[in-house]
This record gives C-alpha cells, structure tokens and sequence, in this order.
C-alpha cells in the first residue's frame, strides 16, 4: 500500500527526495522554521527516505541505536541556524530564542501527544533522567525500585539521589527467563515489588541489552491502581527511559501511562547530536524540582526544567525538523518498517543451529533492537567480523554481552539478507 502510495506522488511528480522532507522553512529571517503544519502519514518509499541520509554507502548500517545519523533536511536546519548565529549571535538569539523554543516544544508534544509545557528539552536521555531522579521529592523513609536492566545512567543518578536524599533504592529482576518471559510476568514482577515505601519505580521502554520491550502501559494501569490510595506525597511515580521506543513504536507518549518520560533525540528520532526531551505528567508536576537553573521562563513545568546556558542553540531548535521529518513519515509507517525488519532477522536467526537469539520473538515484547550470540565467539570477535564483511554492528555493554543489530528505517529488507548470510558464515 505504501508502495502504491509512492506510486502516485511518484506520478503527480510530487515524491521528490528533497521536496517532501525539507519540512521545516524560513520563519522570520528564512532561518528559522515554521511550525510544522503537515502531519499526514506515509508520503515516500524507503529509497526516498534512504537518499535522505549520507551514510557511507560501503557499508549496512545496523548501530544507529548508539548515534544516528541525520537527514539531509535536519543537517540543512542545522547549517542555517549556525550561519545566522555566526552573522549576528545575540541579536539572532533575542529575536528568535522564544519562539523556537516554542516551536520545539509544540512539535515534540505534537509527536508524542502530550502538551508542550509538560516538555523539557534535554541534551540526552542521560540528562533527562538525572534531571528526574536527582530533582525528585523523595523522604529518607522512601525507596526507588529499580529493574536489573534498566540503563546505566538509570542506576547511577539512583546512587546519587541515594547519596544526597537518605532513601534507599533495590534492584529487581523483573523476569527469569528471557526465552520465556510475557507480559504477564514482568508486570507481575514489578508490581508485587511495590510496597508502601516505594516512590519511584524506573523502567526501560526497550531494553538495549536483550531487545526486550516492557509493557509500559499495563504496568502503568497497576500503579494507578495503587496510587489510588495514596496521599500526593506517598505517591508511587513511574519513570520511563523511553529512548529506544521512541522513534520507533506507534505510541502515544501521552497515553502511555508513566508519570515522567526521558528519550534522546539523536538515536531513532534521527535528531541533531545532544539533543532530548524529558515530560512531565500534569499530574505530577509538583513532586519534582529543577536542578539546572533555566533560560527559559514562562513557559510552564517543561520551561523551568530545561536546563539553561548558552548552548549549541542550532542543534536544540533543528529538533523541530526531526519531529517533522518523522510525521511525514507517518508514525505507522516507521513502526512497521523497522518492526518488518526486525523480524526478519529473528526469525533467520532462530533458524541458526549456530545462533541463540536473545531478543523475543513477540511484537509486543519486542521493538527494533536484535540481541544474539553466536557459539563459541565472543561478541567482540562477531562485530569486527561482521565490520569486516562491511556491516556495522554493536555490542551490548551489560554483563554478558551480546552482538546487536538495530535496522533503522534507512534499512532494507535487501540489507537484513547481506546481514543474515554474512552471520550465517560464523558458524
Ligand atoms: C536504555 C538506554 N538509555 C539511555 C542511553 C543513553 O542515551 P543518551 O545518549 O541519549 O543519554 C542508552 C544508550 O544507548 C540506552 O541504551
């Protein structure tokens, strides 16, 4: 149906490359953007969208998850935000700082459904995170729940808060078997684990050291259930790092559930380098402070945690562009594209009597991200073979490590079979 799509622009001579993912353009001084105004779905192929990127065509590109690269559209932003501040700094800065924050603000809540002064925009998940946790009102006769896998910059603002609070925190296992884990049990897992004492529990959308997707909603629906009977300051809070569903699952952010939300916007949403955001429920606002004084007043909750300083101001404003380079891909069409592509690794990869695949087979516990290992090489010795044979891969960095592949929606079904022979011959 896509195809058939393309067809057609193709024909009314709409689908060219550069035309359809310029996006953003020229708001007071052609420097700056307009608000997004086209949020309308698919509207290219995957070769359209591939063109869009200059990845070094010598080899298959399966790590973006670490650090993407950007479309031309994004890097173009960039450029013409550079010139402008290189011609004029603060004039450029007084003239246009607040309404593209605005713009920001109002194109990211657009993607994730949610309302632009619950947004803070970050530099990282990192950052949003630590913003998060390091901010939270927590008393010392409260305790953070943590899950095993959660990220490392998950774990270590944890240990911090632990430091300058007095609460306490405990690490989870929130499954047993990675072949055998549903939904059922990690929800089980966590809930159960909630005691009255508990203030904040953490989870990790998609983990990236076994590819798993949690079911962030449902758990979500058991704390509410749980916080009904809780008093403002006994609330439980549920924190998500969200930074590998986001840009890949058809997800309203909003309506997931979690009270705080932390994703990176330079790995799946293909954003400038050291950019992110962190959200807010309404709901909550009122049980966290900031940490870093702002730049940006007046403009709510996301305003006061956004960290101020000068910055590289052309890369946060250009996440505008990102966001729009995304809705006009449509939300469905790059949660489908990546998804296929996936599971056409798993399922090649469960087939390898070499092989064992980590990362579950299911749509719902899984998202772009595809662990394995392949028998007697270390994960180590699988990369540099596979960087040999022109393929970048990466490593998890969790105790044990495994290869991993992260097909982006530059990547094609083509490419996931180069990638499936190339691993066939480790064996
Ligand atoms: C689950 C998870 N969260 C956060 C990060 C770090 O993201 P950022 O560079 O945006 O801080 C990573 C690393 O890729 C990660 O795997």
């Amino acid at each position: 149906m896509k195809f058939a799509r393309r067809d057609f622009l193709k024909k009314a001579g709409l689908a060219t490359t550069m035309g359809m993912f310029h996006g953003i353009v020229s708001c007071k001084d052609n420097s700056a953007p307009q608000k997004a105004s086209m949020y309308n779905g698919p509207e290219a192929s995957a070769e359209d969208i591939r063109a869009n990127f200059e990845l070094d065509p010598e080899y298959i590109h399966m790590a973006g998850m670490l650090l993407a690269s950007h479309p031309k559209s994004v890097k173009k932003s960039i450029e013409k935000y550079r010139e402008a501040l290189n011609r004029n700094p603060a004039k450029y800065i007084l003239e246009n700082k607040d309404s593209l924050f605005t713009l920001v603000s109002e194109s990211a809540a657009k993607y994730m459904e949610v309302k632009p002064e619950e947004i803070a925009l970050t530099d990282s998940t990192t950052m949003g995170t630590a913003l998060l946790i390091n901010g939270l009102h927590i008393r010392t006769d409260q305790e953070m729940l943590t899950a095993d896998y959660d990220y490392y910059s998950t774990h270590r603002s944890i240990d911090f808060k632990v430091r300058s609070s007095g609460a306490s925190s405990r690490e989870i296992a929130i499954y047993g078997d990675i072949h055998k884990v549903s939904e059922e049990e990690i929800i089980d897992k966590v809930i159960r684990e909630i005691k009255p004492s508990t203030r904040l529990v953490t989870g990790t959308w998609v983990h990236s050291a076994t590819g798993l997707k949690i079911p962030v909603k449902k758990i979500a629906e058991h704390i509410a259930a749980i916080n009904a009977n809780r008093s403002n300051e006994d609330r439980v809070l549920f924190f998500v790092d969200g930074v590998h569903g986001f840009g890949v699952e058809n997800q309203s952010v909003g309506d997931l559930g979690c009270d705080f939300f932390s994703a990176g916007t330079h790995k799946w949403m293909y954003g400038p380098r050291g950019t992110g955001v962190l959200w807010g429920n309404s709901r909550v606002h009122g049980e966290v402070s900031p940490t870093i004084p702002t730049f940006t007043y007046g403009t709510g909750w996301g305003g006061e945690m956004t960290p101020g300083g000068y910055k590289p101001f052309e890369h946060q404003w250009t996440v505008a562009n990102a966001f729009h380079f995304h809705m006009k891909m449509g939300k469905e069409y790059v949660q489908d594209h990546i998804h296929s592509l996936a599971r056409q690794l798993k399922e090649s990869l469960a087939k390898m009597s070499h092989i064992t695949l980590l990362t579950p087979m299911e749509e719902n516990l899984s998202s772009g991200i595809v662990c394995f290992s392949v028998n007697g090489m270390t994960p180590e010795a699988v990369v540099n073979k596979l960087t040999e044979k022109k393929i970048i891969a990466s490593k998890t960095p969790y105790r044990p490590s495994y290869p991993r592949l992260s097909p982006g929606i530059y990547n094609t079904s083509d490419e996931m079979e180069k990638v499936l022979r190339a691993i066939r011959t480790l064996g």
